[in-house]
């Protein structure tokens, strides 16, 4: 199992700081929304700087028809990052279109489908799809597969039934992880490592409970040390 760390401090020097104290540990660096639309693509490059040997996931989760999505993930191809997002709501010629394309590259990231955000309770997942959250995750997780992509976010309990229904060595990246029964702010499906690991996680990711920590290096390290 590895450790995604989410960077989505408030400005950039505080996510620079966070990552200089981070600097030599095997994970790694999350770079989502509000980081990306602030400080773009030369904060990638600026990652790389700081430790050459971090890897970098993009989660940009993309949402548009199959051509748009295609374009997009080329684009964030081209910025040699090692994992990227989409949500897999949009549907099988769109997940499809985007393999197609970045599979004519030579060296592609990851590509993980959303299922349902880990902010999702079961009962407002029902509310707005119509449908029940695990079941739906499920049908998800099988089409994402089906499209040839690399795996799927989703919570901790939905992670085993995933490689169940598909294959083991399709991939799981639960957020919404607590390590110390810290606070689980706005996310709802929430679990702990232990959790992560009986539900055979590949990755786990963790924001909050690390950069707002007084100490987020202590808190990596003893997340490291759990993982193992
Ligand atoms: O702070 P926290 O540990 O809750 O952060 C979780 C991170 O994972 C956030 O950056 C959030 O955007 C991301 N994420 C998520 N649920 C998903 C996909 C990504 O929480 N399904």
């Amino acid at each position: 199992m590895q450790l995604c760390v989410a960077l989505d401090l408030e400005e950039k020097i505080q996510n620079l700081e966070l990552l200089e104290s981070l600097k030599g540990f095997p994970i790694w660096i999350k770079v989502g929304l509000r980081s990306y639309i602030r400080d773009g693509k030369e904060f990638i490059e600026k990652i790389r700087e700081i430790d050459g040997n971090f890897k970098i996931f993009l989660d940009l989760k993309l949402y548009d028809i199959p051509n748009t999505m295609a374009d997009a993930a080329f684009e964030c191809a081209k910025l040699n990052v090692d994992m990227i997002t989409l949500h897999a709501s949009s549907g099988e010629i769109a997940m499809k279109t985007v393999m197609e394309r970045l599979n004519k590259i030579q060296k592609r990231p990851l590509v993980f489908a959303i299922s349902a955000l880990t902010s999702f309770s079961p009962q407002e997942f029902k509310y707005i799809y119509n449908m029940p959250l695990d079941e739906h995750v499920q049908t998800l997780a099988k089409l994402a597969f089906k499209s040839n992509l690399d795996g799927v976010v989703c919570s901790v309990y939905e992670s085993e039934n995933i490689k169940k229904n598909t294959d083991s060595r399709f991939l799981t990246l639960t957020p919404g992880i607590r390590p110390f029964s810290e606070d689980s702010d706005d996310q709802k499906r929430v679990s702990d490592i232990e959790g992560a690991k009986k539900a055979l996680s590949d990755f786990i990711v963790i924001g909050r409970p690390i950069y707002k920590a007084d100490n987020p290096k202590k808190v990596v390290e003893r997340i490291l040390e759990k993982i193992r």
